[in-house]
């Protein structure tokens, strides 16, 4: 039981790849806005003074800003989006409560979930859902009133409701991780709307496959489209309800025989599907991304854990606690799988842009310093020519008083012989 307990991670969790890339992305980009911002305010005082910078240069560079701001908003919403995909009963509802450690979404026999339900992190301890279409939250408390919200509604299968759960009762949702559960995919007729609609910003795909038959054809059929509209989906094969192989034959060795010949035959047929079929994967890769696990008997195991008390009571049947590993082993595959997955499709998108508008900027300041260069070294010309001419004024002013003082010297001395002259006489 101590080792079941350690299944609350820390922060040593693989989605936090994610999470410190948000975080540093996002400073980035605080740092990009204030620069611009001061790029902005320094054009504005070049525009006040001998109008260096124009009009339209300055709100040019101005607009950068709102660039900004609308980017750092979309970053605000980046999250981690897995969606989970299978028949009809398979355990859908139940993998992903299990991931989320309580009984949020509702589960049953017969065709339970009708449209699509997103969960995602609340702030503030709200737990609320909003139908698509609608900005009303509607407050839900439990589970039960979650599935009554949902009935009262008349929601067509593609549609979508979101949910917000508290962010502190799950460590996924805490680290962005959004959940997308959806209705069998042997139900709707609109598989090209569902992937359209919910399936081309999903990080990661997981198949909920039912361990006590194979994978179907509506199955292989939906990846196979979903194949074609994205190139290489990071897609995980659950081999769920694998308790119940546990439970069939009489005697214990033949059980471990015939749960070794199933379980091989399914994961050859799951990595043939992933490897040669749909070719997301090479072999070897495919073995990594195809689990046999319990989701019922984990949820189970981690609702007693959360009262405090152990995660079973003796009465399991044989081999949960592998099964309760696979599944621990599973999510940290995931982890590191949609981390790095989103990291990479989100952000590098974002990481190109700003180092576009740092650019952007660099070249409009360029453009100013250039001109001021040149205003500068046109003044210099100019100060030249006028230093020139006074230059020559200058000489010409010498020479002019050289010849006066000689000619008043020379009329000095005529005038004093004339006088010395008009004397003697
Ligand atoms: P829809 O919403 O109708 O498409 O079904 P779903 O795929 O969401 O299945 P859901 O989680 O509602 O589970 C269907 C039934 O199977 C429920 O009664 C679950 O308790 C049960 N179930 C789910 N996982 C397991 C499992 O691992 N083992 C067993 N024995 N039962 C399971
Ligand atoms: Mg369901």
């Amino acid at each position: 039981d101590s080792q079941l307990r350690s299944d609350v991670r820390n922060d040593n969790s693989p989605l936090q790849i994610f999470v410190k890339a948000k975080k540093r992305i996002n400073d980035i980009f605080v740092d990009i806005e204030k620069y611009v911002e001061e790029t902005v305010e320094f054009m504005t005082s070049l525009q006040n003074d001998r109008n260096i910078v124009t009009v339209e240069e300055a709100i040019k560079v101005k607009a950068y800003i709102d660039k900004i701001r609308a980017i750092k908003d979309v970053l605000k919403r980046d999250h981690m989006k897995v969606a989970f995909f299978g028949r009809t009963s398979n355990g859908k509802s139940t993998v992903i409560n299990a991931m989320l450690h309580d009984k949020i979404l509702p589960s049953g026999i017969g065709h339970t979930t009708n449209c699509f339900l997103q969960v995602e992190g609340s702030d503030n301890g709200e737990s609320y859902l909003i139908t698509e279409g609608s900005t009303e939250k509607q407050p839900v408390q439990s589970v039960g009133q979650l599935g009554h919200a949902l009935c009262k509604e008349k929601l067509c299968e593609s549609h979508l409701v979101r949910i917000f759960w508290p962010k502190e009762k799950c460590l996924l949702l805490r680290d962005d991780v959004v959940f997308v559960d959806s209705p069998g995919v042997d139900v709707t007729p609109n598989l090209d709307e569902w992937i359209d609609k919910h399936c081309l910003d999903a990080d990661v795909f997981v198949l909920v496959a039912n361990a006590e038959s194979t994978i179907m054809v509506t199955e292989k059929n939906f990846f196979h489209k979903v194949s074609t509209k994205l190139s290489k989906p990071n897609i995980f094969i659950l081999n769920n309800r694998w308790d119940a192989s546990a439970s069939e034959p009489e005697y214990f060795d033949q059980l471990v025989k015939e749960q070794k010949e199933v379980r091989a035959q399914h994961q050859e047929r799951a990595v043939d599907f992933l490897s040669r079929e749909l070719k997301v994967y090479s072999p070897k890769d495919a073995e990594e991304r195809v689990f046999f696990i319990s989701a019922k008997e984990t949820l189970q195991a981690r609702m007693q854990e959360q009262r405090g008390q152990p995660a079973h009571n003796g009465a399991l049947a044989e081999g949960f606690q592998n099964r309760y590993f696979e599944f621990q082993d599973f999510e940290k595959k995931f982890e590191e799988c949609i981390s790095k997955s989103a990291v990479k499709t989100k952000f590098e998108q974002h990481s190109q842009r700003g180092k576009h508008i740092a650019m952007k900027i660099r070249q409009a300041l360029d453009e100013i310093l250039e001109r001021t260069q040149k205003m500068r070294s046109e003044q210099l010309n100019i100060k030249k020519e006028l230093h020139d001419k006074l230059n020559f004024t200058e000489q010409q002013l010498m020479l002019l008083t050289q010849e006066m003082k000689d000619k008043i010297h020379h009329m000095v001395e005529d005038v004093e012989q004339k006088v010395s002259k008009a004397l003697n006489e």
